[in-house]
């Protein structure tokens, strides 16, 4: 059963291309949905138009780019079933009902728009409807929220999130998982994301119990 993959219009493309990444590396199946906002980041993070028509051609682009924007720095099958992509518009898509077999949904980067929407149920696109259904079914729901500082009135809907059984895993990288580059920063964050749906990767050092090793100062 495949995870169904959100990307909200927050920044952090990145975010979403590595979870991506991760599950296809991993032999997992997924059903993407792509808001109409993030297609604007996207266009912004990496200079990429997604278009329904070509979406297999700008998925792969995409998922080849680095944090660091480079073109062709992986090399990612994003052919045959193991992917499907349904519109932002169609509400008629299979994620918009519970009965459409899936593992759970995970939303990287959301937005606090996307938050809002899926906290008070309005499903005003695919996403948040695939959202709404992925807790009323129990799934897992995993909402990677980008925004800072957060208000008082987003602050409320991630409670919300919560209490309805979603994973709120914010976009915050850390540092002590030894990160050199950007894409560190990134995989920390998108192997937090696969962590909370309980998927297995390998994107990041884990803690240890032993100071010392972001630094390289162990044992010194
Ligand atoms: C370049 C760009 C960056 C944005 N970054 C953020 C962000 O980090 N967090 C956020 O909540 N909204 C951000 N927004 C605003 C959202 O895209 C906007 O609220 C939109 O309505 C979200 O819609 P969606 O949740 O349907 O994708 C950004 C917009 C643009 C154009």
């Amino acid at each position: 059963m495949p995870w169904i993959v959100g990307v909200s219009g927050a920044s952090g493309t990145p975010y979403a291309a590595a979870v991506l990444r991760a599950l296809l590396a991993g032999g997992e199946s997924v059903d993407l949905v792509v808001s109409r906002a993030s297609r604007l980041t996207l266009l912004d993070e990496t200079g990429i138009s997604f278009r329904d028509a070509h979406w297999r051609d700008d998925l792969r682009e995409w998922l080849g780019r680095g944090a660091d924007g480079k073109p062709g720095t992986f090399d990612v099958d994003v052919s045959g079933d193991r992917v499907r992509h349904w519109g932002a518009g169609d509400l008629a898509a299979g994620p918009s009902s519970g009965s459409y077999p899936v593992r759970g949904m995970l939303i990287v980067p959301a937005s606090t728009a996307c938050v809002a929407g899926v906290a008070l149920g309005l499903s005003k696109d695919l996403l948040q409807r695939a959202a709404s259904v992925t807790l009323k079914e129990r799934r897992p729901l995993v909402v990677a929220v980008r925004e800072t500082p957060l208000s008082g009135q987003t602050l409320r809907h991630l409670v919300a999130l919560d209490d309805a059984g979603a994973s709120v895993v914010p976009a915050s990288p850390a540092f002590y998982a030894g990160a050199t580059h950007i894409q560190d920063l990134v995989d920390f964050v998108a192997g937090r994301v696969l962590d909370s749906a309980g998927v297995a990767h390998g994107l990041y050092r884990r803690w240890d119990g032993e100071l010392g090793g972001a630094s390289g100062t162990r044992g010194t």
